[in-house]
């Protein structure tokens, strides 16, 4: 169902984002890689993704700039033809406790982790709609939208942000057959590693604390995301709209306290 379709993923140098290229090139997906940085990591993705026999394109952009992220969108057009597929994948975020986060940090997290979301998928959206194109938008958020943890304020209410905004969005361009949902990630080890050390990821010293909070025990790699991404790409995607998936392990339905009625 992917043979032929064009998807843009921000943030796709490595980790998360790279996981979900590779994964719709494999299913014969056309690809445009965005990232803010353009390193060895970028380079061996692009490698990667050519030897699935599709088109890619590099696009370099920094998502928080609504300029640079309309000519991206123009160029990613200009060179496939169309848009159908995109993924809000890319992040910065700074760790700060509550009292301490300045209006810097505060408009330097939101430009990137929720204006960038924003303003590409409105582009994006009006591309879609121009052409007819029946189109997917997937937003990554995470588990913090749903809970707060130490340092994290201004991350945790971008992707809440996220979630509410991919309602709106269902709800006004379902009528144009475009359908936009979120995947809200929990533990995912998502390091940048050499092929011969791929073996350690998620392995022991990776959240081995948070381990013992999920309910199945082990940590979440990049493919778990991009399995359900690519699924929302397909028809098992076709009438799931305006939702955010959690793809956790099951942390979220864990009280982490010890049971008191049981102990
Ligand atoms: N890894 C996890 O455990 C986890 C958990 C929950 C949610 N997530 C979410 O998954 C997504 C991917 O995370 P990851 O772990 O792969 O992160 P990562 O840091 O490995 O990758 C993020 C990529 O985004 C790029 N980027 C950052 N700012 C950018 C900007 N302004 N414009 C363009 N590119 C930019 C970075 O250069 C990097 O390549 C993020 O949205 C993150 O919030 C990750």
């Amino acid at each position: 169902m992917l043979k032929g379709k064009n998807a843009l993923i921000t943030g796709a140098k490595q980790g998360i984002g790279k996981s979900i290229a590779i994964k719709l090139a494999s299913q014969g997906c056309n690809i445009g890689v965005n990232d803010i940085i353009k390193d060895e990591f970028a380079h061996e993705t692009i490698k990667m993704l050519e030897k699935y026999n599709v088109n890619v394109s590099w696009h370099k952009a920094d998502i928080s700039s609504k300029t640079e992220t309309d000519k991206m969108i123009d160029n990613f057009i200009d060179k496939h033809g169309a848009i159908d597929i995109l993924v809000n994948n890319a992040v910065s975020s700074i760790k700060k406790p509550f009292l301490d986060i300045t209006e810097k940090d505060w408009e330097f997290e939101v430009g990137n982790a929720l204006k960038g979301y924003l303003f590409c998928s409105q582009k994006v959206a009006n591309e879609m709609i121009k052409r007819k194109t029946k189109g997917r938008i997937i937003s990554i958020s995470s588990i913090h939208s749903l809970v707060a943890a130490d340092n994290n304020t201004v991350y945790g209410i971008c992707k809440a942000g996220i979630n509410r905004m991919t309602m709106s969005m269902a709800k006004e361009l379902g009528k144009y057959n475009i359908i936009c949902n979120a995947i809200a990630p929990g533990y995912i080890d998502s390091r940048p590693l050499r092929e011969d050390k791929e073996y350690l990821r998620a392995g022991e010293g990776y959240a081995d604390e948070a381990k013992t909070h999920i309910p199945i025990g082990i940590g979440g790699v990049p493919d778990n995301i991009s399995d359900l991404a690519a699924a929302l790409c397909s028809s098992v995607g076709n009438y799931i709209n305006g939702q955010t998936i959690t793809v956790d392990g099951g942390l979220l339905t864990r009280f982490p306290i010890p049971d008191l009625e049981q102990s």
